[in-house]
């Protein structure tokens, strides 16, 4: 089963895979899944807790390894004592990590399986917090996770969104593609590594910038009850914002009539057309240092917008459209020190026709994307693309979850503001 992805840099590789007792726990399922799709060895330690929601045969049978459910069991399949795995390992990835796993990983307490093994290795540890989000924005927790980030542990920052307990907020399991990724992007070389240390180990290298993002379609009336729109859902623009404000900035994300959260810490300004977004970019634009523009804006408009519902005749119905304007290119001119990131979807000549957009709308970046592929369209979680540069400079990070996608684009936009471009 592991030749279709043989290519990959975690072909080959030991992870041990600690699974503790969180209802996200059923997503480690997957998280084995792929990475044996991927050609590595998984061998899963259970805590206790988590043999509460998931039975340790689910994880003997995706793995094809023993998995570890208790310290004091004989031990049949590992030559050795108890620290085989810890010496075994290349990585090791707990996910889902609850808060109560963190806390003794943090005191380096060893009282079972996972822990001991946590504390003997020598190998890179990433832990993936999941949990609901008083617990996680509980003062203790985020000690606790210094306390781990100090010690060269990587975290893996939870995403945001409705969780189990019915609450809504950071402490969600990222999606185990996104898992993956950032275990993949971590054996890779150069800049790979570096965009993989960027989600993976949060770097802060935003603090004092203001970053505005658009984000989703727009909505371009008709009559009372009908517009003209487009299929963006926002997912993009979204995962930007919230890796942006991880990475410290003042985030402004102007979005659409999207079904998303407002993802932590971020200013979100609501809107609906193309002209109400153009208002809104402009009115922040003078002081911003980098400008993302993954909304899907429309670049036509009814002329008329009826004030009562358009009623049927009989024969066809005609409607002129009037351009918007294209919010992005005015950026564009009146550029000072912004950097300008903007996106390209299309369905064919797909570098060819970015490449025009960065230089027409004068961009530092742009995010050529092909949406004919099922894997990168609007509604999808991945997202395939290649970033130009203004300088030439070509970045294809290879298939990834959007919210890793979001912080490669953002490893870009702080390396031209450090160089000071503009
Ligand atoms: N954009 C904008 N204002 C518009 C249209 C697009 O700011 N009225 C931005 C988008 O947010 C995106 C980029 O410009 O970052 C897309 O480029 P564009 O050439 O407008 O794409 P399309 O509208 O798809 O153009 P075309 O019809 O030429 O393919």
């Amino acid at each position: 089963m592991e030749t279709a992805e043989a290519a990959s840099s975690l072909a080959g590789k030991h992870i041990v895979l600690g699974v503790t007792g969180g209802i996200a726990a059923y997503k480690a399922v997957e998280v084995v899944s792929r990475l044996r799709k991927k050609g590595a060895h998984v061998h899963v330690i259970m805590t206790r807790g988590a043999q509460n929601f998931v039975t340790e045969l689910t994880f003997r049978e995706m793995s094809d390894e023993p998995v570890i459910t208790d310290m004091w069991a004989k031990v049949t399949h590992y030559h050795v004592e108890h620290i085989a795995l810890a010496k075994l390992a290349d990585v090791v990835l707990v996910a889902p990590a609850t808060a109560n796993f963190l806390a003794k990983a943090a005191c380096g307490m060893a009282d079972d399986m996972l822990t001991t093994t946590v504390l003997a290795t020598k190998a890179p540890i990433f832990v993936a917090p999941a949990m609901n989000t008083a617990m996680y924005e509980n003062a203790m927790t985020q000690e606790n996770l210094e306390r781990l980030r100090a010690h060269g542990f990587h975290v893996i920052e939870p995403a945001s969104g409705q969780l189990a307990c019915g609450t809504s907020g950071a402490g969600r399991l990222p999606e185990p593609v996104e898992l993956v990724s950032v275990l993949e992007q971590f054996f890779d070389g150069g800049a790979q590594k570096n965009s993989a240390d960027a989600s993976a180990c949060q770097k802060r290298d935003l603090v004092g910038r203001k970053v505005l993002v658009t984000a989703g379609g727009t909505h371009e009336p008709l009559d009372p009850v009908r517009y003209l729109g487009n299929r963006s859902t926002g997912k993009m623009g979204f995962a930007v914002a919230e890796a942006a404000a991880q990475r410290g900035a003042d985030v402004v994300l102007v979005a659409g009539p999207v079904g998303l959260a407002t993802p932590a810490g971020v200013r979100r300004v609501d809107v609906l057309t193309a002209q109400e977004m153009h208002d809104a970019v402009l009115r922040e634009y003078a002081d911003t240092d980098a400008v993302i523009k993954a909304a899907a804006v429309a670049d036509y408009r009814p002329k008329e917008r009826a004030g009562q519902k358009i009623k049927k005749k009989d024969g066809s119905l005609f409607l002129e459209l009037v351009r918007n304007p294209d919010i992005l290119k005015e950026l564009g001119e009146k550029k000072k020190q912004q950097v300008l990131v903007g996106f390209a979807a299309e369905t064919e000549r797909v570098l060819e026709y970015a490449a025009g957009k960065l230089k027409k709308k004068n961009l530092d970046f742009i995010v050529a994307n092909d949406v004919s592929r099922k894997d990168a369209g609007f509604s999808a979680d991945t997202n395939c693309v290649t970033i130009l540069g203004r300088d030439g400079s070509q970045t294809q990070p290879p298939l990834m979850s959007k919210r890793v996608l979001a912080d490669v684009i953002l490893d870009c936009v702080a390396r031209a503001l450090a160089a000071g471009r503009n």
